[in-house]
């Protein structure tokens, strides 16, 4: 590992760690009662007590610091005077910028009680999020993780969502490669070692094409379910090694 290297994955571990910390503290907030600004709040100023600074806010005109998708938003949720109810689930999703560096990660929390159904949909989110991580290596491809992911998502018979994906990142917020949540065994790009993507499979509680709802001023669209079922999403941060992966965001 040359000099450069080690620096990249010195800083991405380091604001890989602060979203983390950001998620951790603001899940002591999830409650009945609580708004979605609230909790944007919460995390910009956890975002700034680090020294970082929130990637969204200004990023194409998006007018927050955070993502807050709830029930059938998909994702790209804008924190406002939004209510959370029992039995609601929300996607918390957080960039950090440190040093020139970003850590993207989120969770699906659920407020309160939910029906079987949802803590089993939020659950395979979760799980097809490790499903896709536990298989990168230097050399594998982005058909390969959308493979997994897609594959366990039918089996607990859910459906992946087509239209996001992760991404490549690190002094670029959003990079290639684009890295869907379904795709063919062998297909696409080759991940290279010392890079950094998300993984972050969005599941739908049915299968159901996305509608998009225009942010004013901004090129970013909020995304939900055209049918109105739930959506829940996992992201982590992972970087590719020289045999395998980390977890920057764990
Ligand atoms: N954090 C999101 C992702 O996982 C991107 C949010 S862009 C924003 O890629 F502008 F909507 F904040
Ligand atoms: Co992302
Ligand atoms: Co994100």
């Amino acid at each position: 590992m040359n000099e450069q290297t080690k620096q990249f994955v010195k800083a991405m571990e380091t604001v890989g760690r602060i979203a983390k910390e950001t998620l951790d503290h603001v899940e002591k907030f999830i409650r009945v009662g609580i708004t979605t600004d609230e909790l944007d709040a919460i995390c910009h100023d956890f975002i700034l007590s680090k020294n970082a600074v929130p990637a969204p806010l200004g990023y194409e005109g998006f007018p927050k610091s955070i993502c807050t998708s709830v029930n059938n938003m998909i994702c790209h949720g804008v924190p406002d005077d939004t209510v959370l109810e029992e039995g609601d689930i929300i996607n918390v999703d957080v960039t950090p910028i440190f040093n020139g560096h970003h850590g993207d990660s989120s969770r699906t929390f659920i407020v309160g009680k939910t029906d079987v159904i949802i803590e089993d949909l939020v659950d395979c989110a979760k799980q097809a999020m490790w499903e896709g991580i536990n298989i990168l290596a230097p050399g594998v491809k982005t058909g390969d993780v959308g493979h997994v992911t897609e594959k366990f998502i039918r089996s607990r018979g859910f459906s992946a969502c087509r239209d996001i994906g992760g991404h490549g990142i690190g002094r670029i917020f959003h990079e290639d490669p684009f890295v869907p949540a379904f795709g063919r065994k062998g297909k696409g790009f080759a991940f290279k070692p010392w890079s950094c993507i998300t993984v972050e499979p969005a599941v739908n509680q049915n299968k159901t094409r996305s509608v998009e709802i225009e942010i004013p001023n901004s090129s970013i669209t909020e995304i939900m379910t055209e049918d109105h079922c739930f959506s829940a999403q996992f992201e982590h941060t992972v970087l590719i090694t020289d045999i395998g992966f980390e977890v920057l965001t764990l």
